[in-house]
């Protein structure tokens, strides 16, 4: 693997003067290469302490598919992504599968994670590290959005029973026992289905797991790796709603000190100074693809059915990460915020409660 890595570098690294004769190569914790996951190796310059790239690899069938799925979905986004925001993905570079199993190439992206910033206990002013990384992670999605091929499609009840409801069912035993909010959850979401079933909506394929710890800044720049296989089923709004609840969750932490998810108490997500700098972007999102209002409601509950049905369907469950989405869904109902975001979304911001 190591040499088919140094050959598919060697245009890059002469670019950058580098011999890769000389290149340093660390796994980074984590991945799980037998369970159709990816382990990530970083690849260094001599003397340079950041990444310059990234090796993905995968070892079984399903783990390849997705590798080169990820990768081949890279390729078309860099075809066609404008100049100003080209550098704000990662550019891949090489593919490969063998019996053996598969590696992908791309450039690795420069900064601090942004799920970091917002988690970091003891910050003086976590609200306003919330309203800059905001800020800067949805003035970005809107513009990606704005240049990307839209289609058009309904959430029928067939397709909240396959995508969110049956799946969600079949994991009873095990959430039920995970959270005091299932109950309330399940019943939230079968309550919506109905409600979908007669729009036509808009929408762009998203990045498919657009959160905080997919995304990097550097300055004023933002970067977002981990761009999911093509999935033209996922809901309309949906990077947006992942971005919301992921972030409220590493705000919690870093509010209430706490290292677990499923230690938190706090409804970041009704709190005005979560919703101010988040409330402008659902609106521009819902007006530029016409999505009605009423629909917010649903919609974030399609949204996080999906993300908590993917956590479940993993070879190890995240139980942490299970716990935490369970509990923003109450947090989203119980400060009633489908009638504040609807406000918001009709109105100036500063009308939320
Ligand atoms: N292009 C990149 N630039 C910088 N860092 C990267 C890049 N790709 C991956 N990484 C680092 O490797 C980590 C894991 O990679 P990635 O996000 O693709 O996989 P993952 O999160 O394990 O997979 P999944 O989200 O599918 O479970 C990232 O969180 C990031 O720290
Ligand atoms: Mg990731």
């Amino acid at each position: 693997m190591f040499a088919w890595i140094r050959n598919a570098l060697s245009e890059d690294a002469r670019q950058r003067g580098i011999d890769t004769g000389r290149l340093s190569f660390f796994k980074r914790v984590g991945g799980d290469l037998s369970s159709g996951g990816k382990a990530i190796f970083e690849i260094l310059g001599p003397g340079s302490s950041m990444p310059l790239w990234v090796a993905k690899a995968a070892r079984s069938p399903e783990g390849n598919q997705t590798l080169r799925q990820e990768y081949e979905r890279l390729k078309v986004l860099h075809q066609r992504i404008p100049p100003e925001l080209e550098y704000s993905l990662p550019r891949p570079i090489a593919f490969d599968e063998r019996e053996t199993g598969s590696v992908s190439l791309e450039t690795a992206l420069p900064g601090e994670k942004v799920s970091r910033l917002l988690r970091e206990h003891g910050q003086k002013d976590p609200w306003r590290t919330w309203k800059d990384h905001c800020g800067l992670a949805l003035d970005w999605y809107i513009l990606f959005s704005r240049d990307e091929p839209r289609h058009t499609r309904t959430l029928d009840e067939d397709w909240w029973q396959r995508r969110v409801i049956r799946p969600l069912e079949e994991a009873d035993d095990f959430l039920r026992d995970l959270s005091p909010h299932w109950n309330e959850v399940l019943e939230a979401i079968r309550g919506a289905q109905s409600s979908t079933s007669k729009s036509l909506l808009q929408d762009l394929i998203p990045h498919g797991d657009f959160t905080p710890t997919n995304l990097v800044v550097q300055g004023d720049s933002i970067g977002a790796f981990d761009w999911s296989p093509v999935d033209s089923e996922l809901p309309p709004g949906c990077d947006l709603f992942h971005f919301m609840v992921s972030s409220g969750l590493y705000l919690g932490q870093s509010i209430e000190k706490k290292l677990h998810l499923s230690e938190l108490r706090m409804n970041v997500l009704s709190d005005k100074r979560f919703l101010e700098p988040i409330c402008p972007y659902l609106r521009q999102y819902f007006n530029d693809f016409s999505i009605p209002l009423e629909l917010v409601h649903p919609l974030f509950l399609a949204a996080v059915g999906c993300k908590i049905v993917a956590y479940v369907r993993r070879p190890e469950p995240i139980r942490e990460s299970i716990c935490g989405w369970l509990f923003s869904v109450h947090c989203w109902m119980d400060g009633k915020l489908d009638q504040a975001v609807h406000r918001a979304c009709k109105v100036h911001s500063d009308l939320i409660p």
